[in-house]
């Protein structure tokens, strides 16, 4: 099953007050003991602050700035090519530095602009439940690490990148922002935490990895797909199947390797409809019919 936690690295306070983030193995940066420092201090920053304070002023190195500007190069090609029009229409309006990686409360003033959207700090993993919820209320939790540069062009963990340009643009469309914001106001209605889960699922498949047909050409609307220059080149050749709640809210997923089943709508009214429609009246009573309906076919 799913876990959350697996797409952060777990990250400890010791005694004395350090801050760990523990790198699996095989992460590009696990023997790299330089970055491995940098993403303790970046994680430390994020667990001092506190709300209503600015978001901590992350001073990054030429090595983190260069990720930053070759990403923004290389997707900008690809966001052209296979984003769907409101994020490629998003691009301009929110118009992120891409010389220089940008600091949360600068993304915060752009989004708040834009339709109301706030970002703050968070050292890795967010409880869904609290990550959920503050989408209800137009606040994202962002993590301000960047990827390891050996791999710039790919991360299974959300990273600056991800967070920033995945999100930030999609959440400053009318569509996609406001069904972020639907998805928090449905995790405020979960009591239930195997219900709560399901949620998290419908998401991955959709805001995360959706793709979606726009002018007879298949796009991508998912922030996962539209961070990562690996599955942007490659998500026209995955497995796709159509829009299906109950399959998409009990998948199995690896998050490690590329997206292999992806789940594709026919017009952005579908996703309204389907998952939209979906966030507005799910509830743990709702999604536990849904699968015993399943079970019992
Ligand atoms: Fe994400």
């Amino acid at each position: 099953m799913f876990e959350e936690a697996q797409l952060y690295s777990p990250v400890t306070t010791g005694a004395g007050g350090e801050v760990t983030v523990h790198l699996h193995d095989g992460h590009p940066g696990a023997d790299d003991p330089a970055y491995r420092a940098r993403r303790n201090e970046i994680a430390a920053a994020a667990l001092a602050w506190r709300p209503g304070t600015p978001a901590p002023a992350i001073d990054y190195d030429e090595r983190e700035q260069g990720v930053w500007r070759t990403v923004c190069r290389e997707l900008a090609v690809l966001h052209e090519r296979h984003a769907v029009s409101e994020f490629r229409e998003a691009l301009t309006r929110v118009a992120l530095p891409v010389d220089r990686i940008a600091h949360l409360d600068d993304v915060s003033a752009r989004l708040t602009a834009l339709g109301g959207w706030r970002y703050v700090p968070a050292a890795g993993l967010v409880d869904l439940r609290t990550f959920y919820g503050s989408l209800a209320a137009r606040t994202f939790h962002s993590t301000q690490y960047v990827r390891h540069p050996a791999m710039p062009l790919y991360t299974p963990e959300p990273d600056i990148v991800h967070e920033v340009i995945g999100h930030g643009h999609l959440l400053a469309t009318p569509t996609f922002g406001e069904l972020h914001r639907r998805a928090g106001a449905a995790a405020r209605r979960l009591r239930d935490e195997e219900s709560l889960r399901f949620l998290s699922r419908v998401f991955w498949f959709t805001l995360e990895f959706g793709v979606v047909v726009e002018d007879g050409d298949v796009r991508a609307y998912g922030a996962g797909i539209l961070s990562s220059y690996g599955e942007l080149g490659e998500f026209r050749a995955m497995q796709m199947r159509p829009l299906n709640l109950l399959e998409m809210g009990t998948a199995q997923y690896d998050i490690t390797r590329y997206q292999p089943v992806l789940y594709r709508a026919e017009s952005v009214a579908e996703i309204e409809a389907v998952v939209g429609g979906f966030f507005d009246t799910c509830t743990d009573r709702s999604i536990e019919e849904l699968c015993h309906e399943h079970a019992v076919a």
